[in-house]
């Protein structure tokens, strides 16, 4: 294809004023020049034009020519040189409105509005002035007959820096949309982090207090023991002591039958009889019920177990039983309920390796919930009368993906939790229902999201399943879920490895 670039800085006999398109013209290297493109049908306009600018120079940068011969040439080539500074463009060519057509082809089709465009017309009767003006969005008109040679310079040096000013705007003009990008950005991760800031700090602070809840329990738990294991250890002398008193009472009766009548008196008022059979009761029922004492207080003690900084092994129905030992208080009856009943259904499970303090806090959290959900209104357990009709194959039918939710039905609002090995042995799957007021979807879809609550300020602070799936997936790689449906109770299924990755 014929080259149609030519660059003023060529040097061009002043005498010879026509020129071969294709000759002495040479491609500039971009940003050196300033492209400019002259558009007419008569080639001696382009040749009186390149040489009327020859030795222009606008803010040292000279001239790249650029010629098309008709309105179809200028459309091809202002769309291969998009970043053309000014058209001098002729408007009757191969049609009467040619250059017209090229004016609305740059401005609509191609859209470029940094072109400048500077009619230039030999017959002003094709393209009057004053309607070509306002209806094109041209920049200047021009009558050819006028163009001397110092006019066209003139309109190059005002054209360019116009160009040049235009160029300065929309440089000016992308930096500050991708400032403002970045700002955005900036304030959006700014806004990320200080989310993230408020949930750790409201996490630390339940965490703290969870801390501070477990020593302060490990503290008394341990203060009870000392006394408990003065009585226990005590308790089988003084059933020995007994035991040889009244061995030494059997030798006086045998020696003494007639103890004369201040001594039949007292045998008869402190009933000896009975005394001597229920002594022995008595201390083993004190027995029980220091056992009773000892078996709280080792709930405690691993409820309130410190976390050191690697997972050590765990029974995890330990952790669960003494969860619900510390929430014991909260089952009874009030005047909103019955007592809920804790119905077990634990598997065999080997120990799992875990960090135990933060798997009590998960029990914790899901077991409130599920307290909390026979207060936050009326649930299965209370539409129903007949019994709590557990099927323990039915329930364990099926796992994943939809876990069946039983038959909740049942007067009496009831905790179930279950446990077992997961069918490869690789982890172990608890679950937690209840038959409580259940979620909707919409509380479904945000119930893990930290500081999402529908209980009464002051009640919840929506951390406790936030902790929970940080706990459960982040700390062991295990995995959290809830099914539930609105007025027929909720069930959280967790899985914990049994062999706890190191992290
Ligand atoms: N077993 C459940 N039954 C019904 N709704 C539940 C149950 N568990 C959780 N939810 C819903 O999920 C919400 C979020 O629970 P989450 O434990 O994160 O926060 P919370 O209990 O409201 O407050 P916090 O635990 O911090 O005191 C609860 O407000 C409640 O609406
Ligand atoms: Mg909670």
């Amino acid at each position: 294809m014929e080259s149609n670039i030519y660059d003023s800085r060529t040097e061009i006999d002043d005498d010879v004023l026509v020129f071969e398109d294709n000759t002495d013209a040479i491609q500039l290297e971009e940003g050196t020049a300033w492209k400019i493109m002259i558009v007419d049908d008569d080639p001696e306009v382009h040749q009186a034009t390149t040489l009327a600018l020859k030795n222009f120079t606008f803010e040292g940068k000279t001239l790249n020519f650029i010629f098309a011969h008709s309105g179809k040439e200028a459309k091809q080539l202002i769309e291969s040189h998009p970043d053309t500074a000014f058209i001098l463009l002729d408007v009757v060519m191969e049609t009467n409105d040619a250059g017209l057509e090229v004016v609305k082809y740059i401005r609509e089709e191609l859209k470029n509005q940094f072109v400048r465009i500077i009619l230039r017309t030999g017959q002003p009767g094709e393209a009057p002035e004053e309607s070509v003006i306002l209806n094109y969005d041209i920049n200047d008109y021009q009558l050819k007959v006028e163009l001397t040679r110092q006019k066209l310079v003139t309109i190059a040096i005002a054209t360019l820096r116009s160009y040049r000013d235009l160029l300065v705007l929309e440089d000016n003009r992308k930096k500050l949309t991708e400032l403002n990008a970045v700002l955005e950005q900036q304030k959006a991760t700014l806004t990320q982090m200080l989310d993230k800031l408020q949930q750790t700090e409201l996490q630390l602070v339940q965490r703290e207090k969870m801390g501070a809840i477990g020593n302060m329990v490990a503290g008394v738990a341990h203060e009870i023991n000392n006394p408990i294991g003065f009585i226990s250890g005590n308790l089988q002398p003084a059933v020995d002591y007994i035991h040889d008193l009244f061995e030494l009472l059997d030798l006086y009766q045998h020696k003494f039958p007639n103890a004369g009548p201040e001594i039949e008196e007292e045998i008869a008022a402190i009933d000896l009889e009975y005394l001597r059979e229920d002594l022995p009761k008595l201390i083993s029922s004190m027995g029980t019920g220091i056992q009773r004492i000892r078996n709280i207080t080792t709930s405690l003690l691993t409820f309130s177990r410190a976390d050191c900084d690697r997972k050590v092994p765990f029974n995890i129905h330990s952790g669960i039983d003494s969860t619900i030992l510390i929430l014991k208080h909260r089952l009874k009856e009030n005047k909103n309920r019955p007592e809920i009943k804790v119905v077990k259904d634990y598997g065999d499970l080997p120990d799992v390796e875990c960090f135990p303090g933060q798997i009590n806090q998960v029990f914790m959290n899901l077991l409130a919930n599920a307290i909390d959900a026979f207060e936050l209104g009326i649930g299965d357990w209370g539409l129903a009368t007949g019994d709590w009709n557990w099927d323990p194959n039915q329930i364990f039918k099926e796992f994943l993906p939809q876990s069946p939710i039983p038959n909740h039905q049942s007067p009496i609002p009831t905790i179930r939790i279950s446990t077992e090995l997961n069918p490869p042995k690789t982890s172990v799957l608890i679950r937690i229902q209840d038959n409580g007021v259940g979620m909707s979807e919409e509380v479904k879809q945000k119930l893990f999201e930290s500081l999402f609550t529908t209980k009464p300020v002051g009640k919840g602070t929506g951390l406790g399943l936030a902790i929970a799936r940080q706990i459960v997936v982040e700390k062991h790689q295990g995995t959290l879920e809830v099914y539930s449906e609105l007025g027929h109770g909720s069930e959280f299924l967790i899985t914990i490895p049994v062999k706890g990755e190191f992290i």
